[in-house]
């Protein structure tokens, strides 16, 4: 498995821990009540398990699984920008409640989000081919 899918991977298993441990707490606060103050995990819960654990995951294997061109992964640089833009996309669109709605930090993050799956989708389309091409 090549460096950048190492990250990727093991990224996402820390966002699959987090998410699952914040789906528990909520699970947990809402038959037996622990603190009201659980529920601000909810928007934390779905960013790291849609983006931070299923959509990294993809990447990582991707990167490392989809055709190569003899030994060579085509344009390296736009996974790791993928990877780079993913990371500070999830963490700006869920730390936007703290830092002020006003600021626009959430919708940087989005873009942030977007911008990581345009630069994967350029690195991973000339990988998209039959075997030899
Ligand atoms: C990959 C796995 C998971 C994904 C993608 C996921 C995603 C989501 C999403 C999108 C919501 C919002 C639903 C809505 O507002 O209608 C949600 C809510 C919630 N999730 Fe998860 N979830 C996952 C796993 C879990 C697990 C394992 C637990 C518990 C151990 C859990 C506990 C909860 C709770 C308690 C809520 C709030 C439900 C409510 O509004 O009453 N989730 N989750």
């Amino acid at each position: 498995m090549p460096g950048l899918s190492v990250w990727y991977v093991r990224t996402a298993l820390v966002y699959l821990a987090l998410g699952l441990t914040f789906g528990m707490l909520m699970l947990w606060h809402k038959g037996m009540p622990i603190h009201p103050a659980l529920w601000a995990l909810l928007p934390a819960h779905i960013e790291f398990l849609l983006l931070g654990w299923t959509l990294q995951l993809a990447f990582g294997v991707a990167f490392w699984i989809l055709p190569r061109f003899r030994t060579k992964r085509g344009n390296v640089r736009l996974a790791w920008l993928a990877y780079a833009l993913l990371n500070a996309g999830i963490w700006l669109v869920t730390l936007d409640p703290w830092l002020g709605r006003l600021a626009g930090w959430g919708w940087t993050g989005r873009v942030l989000e977007a911008l990581a799956v345009i630069a994967f989708a350029l690195h991973a389309w000339p990988r998209i081919k039959p075997p030899g091409a």
